[in-house]
């Protein structure tokens, strides 16, 4: 009996050696150690032992059980320490190869120009102001003396939600919610996006940018416009523009005017930028309304005040000199990596 558990033992040993997994491990625990392995039988075969040998033989088998489980610890530890070395080389990581470049995007040219806007009439004083888009035919046309029928409404048709919902037409409405919330002294400028139902080609979009001022203040005159944006283009196109206004009409403002400045290309001599004139319109502006006053709860008589619009496009095409407006919507990598 002792030398068959010998054989058996030093077989189960030899196998441990060679086993190269843990299933085949596994396989050599259960063929010797399990239930019916052949270990518990030599155990169970004990009945044909002597009585008084049984001790001597339960503690050879005891011994031997202990000596493989041994062995199946220690190669069970040694099979996982190899594994674990064969992952960390497959894993090196290599620190020498050069890092993938972060492409990190940058502003638009719209946003560049409205940042400079917004940094000019900051440092003036004025507050920046947003409203809503989609508008309510109220403040978009009839607060802002532009009644149903009124033939200002044609150069302004937009995009109807439903009779009194518009894509507003103008950042103007955003006067009228200014001077509803706010009590004068007002000094305002609002950017933001306007609709219009025009077909798109190099000059129009049916969606576009303005940058709407508002000034309320006692005593407020049109020498106050006047320096206020002659200011405002010096900054932005050079110390040497010189502006002019023209009579216009707006229902909003009264007396009402456009505002070019000297072609900063050539100085005022004619070229291709300013179409040979030597001026380029950049803005409509004029005394704010009485009436638009009055529908907005300022009294007329204690307060005036001025109104401009710029549009955004514009000023982004002119500082560019970009000829066609629709490539600043299309998104061009090639194009917009340029600013
Ligand atoms: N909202 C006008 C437009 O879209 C631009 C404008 C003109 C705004 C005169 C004003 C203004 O505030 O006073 O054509």
């Amino acid at each position: 009996m002792k030398e068959r558990l010998e054989q058996v033992c030093q077989e189960a040993l030899a196998r441990l050696e060679t086993a190269d997994s843990m299933e085949a491990l596994n396989e050599i625990r259960v063929a010797y150690l399990g239930k019916k392995g052949k270990l518990t039988e030599i155990l169970k075969s004990m009945r044909d032992v002597a009585p008084e040998d049984r001790p001597k033989v339960g503690q050879l088998v005891n011994e031997a059980r202990a000596q493989l489980e041994g062995r199946l610890d220690g190669r069970k530890r040694e099979l996982a320490a190899k594994a674990r070395e064969e992952q960390l080389r497959s894993e090196t990581i290599d620190v020498t190869l050069p890092a993938k470049r972060n492409l990190v995007g940058h502003r638009h040219p719209n946003t560049i120009a409205l940042e400079e806007l917004e940094r000019i009439f900051i440092g003036m004083g004025y507050e920046v102001i947003e409203g809503p888009e989609v508008e309510y035919d109220y403040y978009n046309f009839e607060a802002l003396n532009i009644p149903a029928n009124h033939p200002a409404r044609d150069e302004q048709d937009t995009f109807y939600i439903n009779k009194d919902i518009v894509l507003r037409s103008q950042t103007s409405p955003v006067q009228v919610r200014t001077m509803e919330q706010q009590k004068p002294p007002i000094r305002m400028i609002a950017p933001g996006r306007v609709f219009r139902s025009d077909e798109v080609d190099a000059t129009h979009s049916p969606c576009f940018h303005q940058v709407e001022g508002l000034v309320i203040d006692k005593g407020i005159t049109f020498a106050d416009l006047k320096g206020t944006l002659q200011d405002f283009a010096r900054e932005l196109f050079g110390p040497e523009t010189k502006v002019k206004f023209r009579p216009h009409h707006f229902p909003f403002t009264e007396p009402s005017a456009e505002m070019d400045v000297s072609c900063f290309k050539c100085g005022g001599k004619g070229c291709r930028m300013c179409k040979g004139s030597g001026w380029i319109e950049i803005l409509g502006c004029g005394m704010v309304h009485p009436k638009v006053l009055r529908m907005s709860g300022i009294d007329p008589d204690e307060y005036t005040g001025f109104a401009f619009g710029i549009g955004l496009e514009r000023i982004t095409l002119l500082k560019y000199e970009i000829d066609d407006m629709r490539l600043l919507y299309e998104n061009d990598d090639r194009f917009l990596r340029q600013f």
